[in-house]
Formats: C-alpha cells, structure tokens, sequence
C-alpha cells in the first residue's frame, strides 16, 4: 500500500483565522506531520517561535525536522506529551503564545500503520494508542471493562445504536480468550452489525475505543480550561494579549465542547470569534481528502483591554 502524506485541513481557513505575524509565537498543540506549522511558520520568520506538541514522539521528531528544512529561520521548541499540559509547560518556561491551534484526533500516518491498531481494514495488533508509551491499548479495555463501561463507550463515543449487543459480544469472546487484534475484533462486531452498504460496520466500535483508550475528551476539556482561564488573564498568563485560538474537531461531542467554551468566552466579553461558527471543508477540499468531511473549525481571538486578575496557571 503506498504511503498517504498527511493533508492539513482546512489550512487556508486556519492561516486566516491564526492571522500569523513575524516574530510571534505559534503553539501547535497536535503537531501531527507539521502540515499546519510549516504554513504558519513560513509566515512567523524573522524572530518568531513555534512549539510544537504531539503526545506521538515519532510524528512530533517528524514535524519538527519538517519545519525545520521548510520553514527555516523560525526558534523551534518540540515538546512530547499531551496537549492538555502545554499550557503549564509554556508558562514554565515564561513563554506565551500569540497564537493556538489544536487539529484534533489522528494523523494519516498512524491510521495507515497496521502496527498502531487503528485501523479495521489490515490486521494489527489492538492497540489503538496515540502516545505508544501510554498505559492502556484497546485490548486492555475489551479485556477489562465491564458490559455497562463497554456500552456507555460504544453509545457515547461511537454513537453506536447496536452497542450493548456488541458489549455482550465481546464479553463472551473474552471468555474464550484474548481479543488482541483489530481483524478479530472487526470480524466479531461485523457479526452483530451487518453492512447496511454504508461505512463498515466497524467503523464506530473502532473510533469509540480510540477515543477511550485516549481519553480525547479528557483531554480537551483540559485544553479549553486553559483557554478560559488563559484569556482571563488578560495577557498575563499562557496566552498573550489578542492571542488567536483554533481549534479543529472531528467529533460532534468535541464540537459541542468547543462551542460552549469559546461561547462562554465571547458571552463574557473576553473573546470574540473569527469567521464562520463552525466552518466546514468545501466540496473541492473534501473531494482531495475525504476526512475533511466532518472537520469542523471554531476560532475567537482574545479580546485586549481589560484589568488582569491574579495569576493562577
Ligand atoms: C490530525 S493530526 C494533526 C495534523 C497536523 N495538523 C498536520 O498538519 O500535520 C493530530 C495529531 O495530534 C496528536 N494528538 C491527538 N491528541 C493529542 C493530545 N491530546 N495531546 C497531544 N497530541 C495529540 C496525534 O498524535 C496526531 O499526531
């Protein structure tokens, strides 16, 4: 199978909405394959700063030699781990960033290795992780978790209408042993689901599990605490005066979560949005890269005046 490059979404909308300036700081909290970085890092030259985050070391060591070839003359700061500390960790060093952008779940290069347990179309193991040294794989959780956990997953994060004979499934497969690969897996919710001729059946288990194995929403909601509590700040915390902040979500539950906290933001007179709540991919993007279909972008920009209130992260 030929390798897909990994398409930056909605790159033109973004670069818009961020709005990049010589000399500021970006913060890429998905780093991902450096699609985003090095767009906006050829616009922050001289002088400016990109960190770039990604809890995959591998893709993180892979987007930072990429900006650094593409986008020369840009300070590069690559940082591993979870986007949900990034805030701590910029304030630690002193730093602030003047613009944000979190292009949430995964990259093409994970779905496309067998090995990372993704994906339901070529066999692997049932890992599912995005950080490879995290604690807990897929298997683990098919192994471990009670009917009604497996079901509350299924429904919640795969909006799976068949979740409990699913869960019911896989409790009594576990009895018979391991399920640690993502063909048997596939195999044993495509005989509780049948093809409707639509997307395969598995297709919602798959993105439930990952989102649990992940804790994605966790994670986001960790991100936009930092967000309010960064843009009350008023330029004193991890975000400077006037930062922009986009985020890019694949998932009605992540959307809504987004929605409300920029919307808290923007009620409050703290923030105030950028372009279209939310903005989707045009047919011409979602003809060239289909995964753009359900990618949704809000973005505000912090709103400058305003008296600091005392600093708490
Ligand atoms: C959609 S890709 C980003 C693609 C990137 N914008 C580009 O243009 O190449 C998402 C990336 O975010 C990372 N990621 C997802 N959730 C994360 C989290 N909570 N903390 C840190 N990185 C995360 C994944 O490992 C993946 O590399």
């Amino acid at each position: 199978m030929t390798k897909r490059l990994h398409i930056p979404v909605l790159l033109e909308e973004i670069l818009d909405r961020l709005d990049p300036k010589p000399g500021e700081t970006y913060a890429d909290c998905t780093a991902g394959l450096g699609g985003h970085a090095v767009a906006v890092g050829a616009r922050l030259a001289p002088g400016g700063r990109i960190v770039l985050n990604d809890a995959d070391a591998g893709n993180l060591e892979q987007a930072a030699d990429r900006v650094a070839t593409e986008a020369p003359g840009v300070e590069i700061q690559p940082i591993h781990g979870n986007f949900a500390s990034l805030p701590r960790r910029l304030v630690a060093k002193g730093q602030q960033a003047d613009m944000v952008l979190a292009d949430l779940g995964f990259a093409s290069n994970q779905m496309d290795d067998p090995e990372r347990g993704f994906a339901f179309s070529r066999d692997g193991p049932l890992d599912m992780r995005l950080d490879p040294a995290g604690l807990t794989t897929a298997a683990d959780l098919v192994a471990t978790l009670p009917e009604d956990e497996l079901v509350r997953i299924l429904r919640e994060y795969g909006e799976e209408k068949a979740a409990r004979p699913i869960a019911r499934k896989i409790i009594a497969a576990r009895q018979e042993g391991p399920i640690a690969t993502t063909a048997q897996l596939a195999a044993m919710v495509r005989r509780v689901v049948r093809t409707g001729g639509g997307i395969d059946p598995a297709t919602r288990t798959f993105q439930a599990l990952r989102i649990a194995v992940n804790d994605e929403l966790g994670s986001l909601e960790g991100l936009l605490a930092a967000v309010q509590r960064g843009a009350r700040m008023h330029g004193e915390g991890w975000l400077a005066a006037g930062a922009r902040v986009a985020i890019v979500s694949f998932h009605s539950l992540e959307d809504r979560m987004v929605k409300r906290a920029f919307g808290a933001l923007v009620r409050d007179g703290l923030a105030e949005p950028i372009g279209r709540q939310p903005t989707t991919a045009g047919e011409d993007e979602v003809s060239v890269n289909p995964r753009s279909r359900s990618a949704k972008l809000r973005a505000i920009r912090l709103i400058e005046t305003g008296k600091a209130q005392p600093p708490g992260l």
